[in-house]
């Protein structure tokens, strides 16, 4: 295990937290190489080229991450032209990258082309159509996947499910067919993939095996018709143990896919995991500024807030949250919450834990959409970066500067 107590005090690897945090302040994210490289080979070692694994850089796009999992072979999900650059700037390459996205602007449709990109997962008619062009206006192919909506439920938290009908991605399966005709039809266009993606902390098979289904169905149904579809991308959305959760065996996933597609003849298969990634690979420290009891509650105040770690105000997300220093205090029932003025603005309701002004609380499994949704709400500089790896450790992001913060603000220039 890559977080453990040594000596009552925990560690990241070899390096203890409390240490860490005395060098480096709070609030503080800290990554573990050696996890992140296990979490990757978990997924590459069920994973024979040339099938493909997309790394979902959403999830986290530190510049040392995606260098690490680029060195690992991970070919990447960008849905920007800024995560496009990150990877490029990682080191990662141009052919390994999927691109998907709701609402690609032209110029990221010009610089993913002219960077030569694996394949746009193509969400709408009107974004074919869009791609068309400026793929002709740069006199080249563009290589595309349809993202197709399968419908099934995820049975996940709503703002984090995408494959049902009401939701706002990919192309309704009635008009699958139209569409890939369409995209036969246009001379810049070249279909070669379908994908789907349902959503994201998905804790059981069913629902992931029921869309490769209905989208295999749909591959046979438009190789019937004499279209031609050579990869499916099945999207990401493995889930995480949070708290007592259990996970969905990885290995039993991908063979399952890859049983599947055996059977369809000269079909890759991709996949776009995130946070299975770095989910349990990370964690935010932060420092126990006061304790205040309240008529009904009482309260640690700690110096990570809302900004720093959304999760729990945006999805009322649970992430446990652990002493770093383990000590016989008496335990009481407390809010763990942050400095930001917004009453959302908590790590944790009603949690069992002993706190003193000063003491290092983790918490755990942040490392996927921590840091990448982090925000400068109240003038609240982002939290800096480590990543550990055994004994050694490497700031991987310099905790940002109030001067950072209003780079490129002016003042008025108009006379009172
Ligand atoms: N592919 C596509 C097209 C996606 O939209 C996503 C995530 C992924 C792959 C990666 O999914 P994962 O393997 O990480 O579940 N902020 C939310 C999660 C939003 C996920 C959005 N899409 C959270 O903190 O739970």
């Amino acid at each position: 295990m890559s977080f453990d107590y040594v000596n009552g005090i925990l560690h990241a690897d070899q390096c203890n937290l409390n240490e860490l945090s005395d060098t480096y302040g709070t609030p503080l994210y800290v990554y573990s190489q050696t996890l992140i490289t296990a979490n990757w080979q978990g997924f590459a070692a069920h994973w024979p080229a040339p099938h493909k694994l997309c790394y979902a850089v959403k999830a986290n796009s530190n510049l040392a991450v995606l260098n690490l999992l680029a060195r690992l072979g991970a070919g990447f999900d960008i849905v920007s032209g800024g995560e496009l650059a990150r990877v490029l700037a990682a080191g990662g390459k141009a052919k390994d990258v999927v691109f998907s996205g709701v609402a690609k602007s032209q110029e990221e449709m010009a610089y993913a082309l002219e960077q030569g990109i694996y394949c746009f997962n193509v969400e709408s008619a009107a974004e074919l159509e869009r791609l068309n062009q400026v793929a002709n206006a740069h006199g080249v192919m563009a290589p595309v996947s349809l993202r197709v909506n399968p419908d099934v439920d995820a049975q996940t938290h709503p703002y984090i499910s995408t494959g049902l009908k009401a939701n706002k991605f990919g192309i309704a399966m009635q008009d699958a067919r139209a569409v890939a005709k369409r995209a036969m039809a246009l001379p810049n266009i070249k279909l070669q993939g379908l994908d789907c993606h349902i959503g994201s902390q998905i804790l059981t098979l069913e629902p992931f095996l029921d869309a490769a289904d209905i989208m295999l169905n749909l591959i046979h149904e438009l190789r019937e018709e004499g279209i031609k579809i050579t990869h499916l991308d099945m999207g990401g959305g493995m889930g995480i143990p949070y708290q007592q959760e259990l996970a969905p065996d990885v290995s039993v996933y991908l063979q399952a896919l890859l049983e599947r597609a055996e059977n369809m003849g000269n079909l890759t298969m991709l996949l776009e995991p995130g946070r299975a990634i770095v989910g349990n690979a990370g964690t935010l420290i932060t420092t126990v500024e006061y304790l205040k009891s309240g008529e009904d509650k009482n309260f640690v105040l700690v110096d990570a807030a809302m900004n720093d770690l959304m999760r729990p105000a945006l999805y009322q997300a649970y992430h446990d949250i652990i002493p770093v220093r383990q000590h016989d205090a008496d335990k009481a029932i407390v809010d763990v919450v942050g400095p930001v003025c917004e009453t959302g603005d908590f790590l944790g309701h009603a949690r069992h834990l002993s706190a003193q002004e000063g003491d290092r609380l983790a918490v755990m499994n942040a490392g996927a959409y921590g840091f990448t949704m982090s925000s400068n709400y109240n003038t609240r500089p982002r939290a800096a970066e480590v990543m550990v790896n055994g004994g050694q450790v490497q700031i991987i992001r310099e905790r940002e500067r109030l001067e950072d913060l209003w780079k490129g603000e002016h003042l008025l220039e108009t006379p009172e």
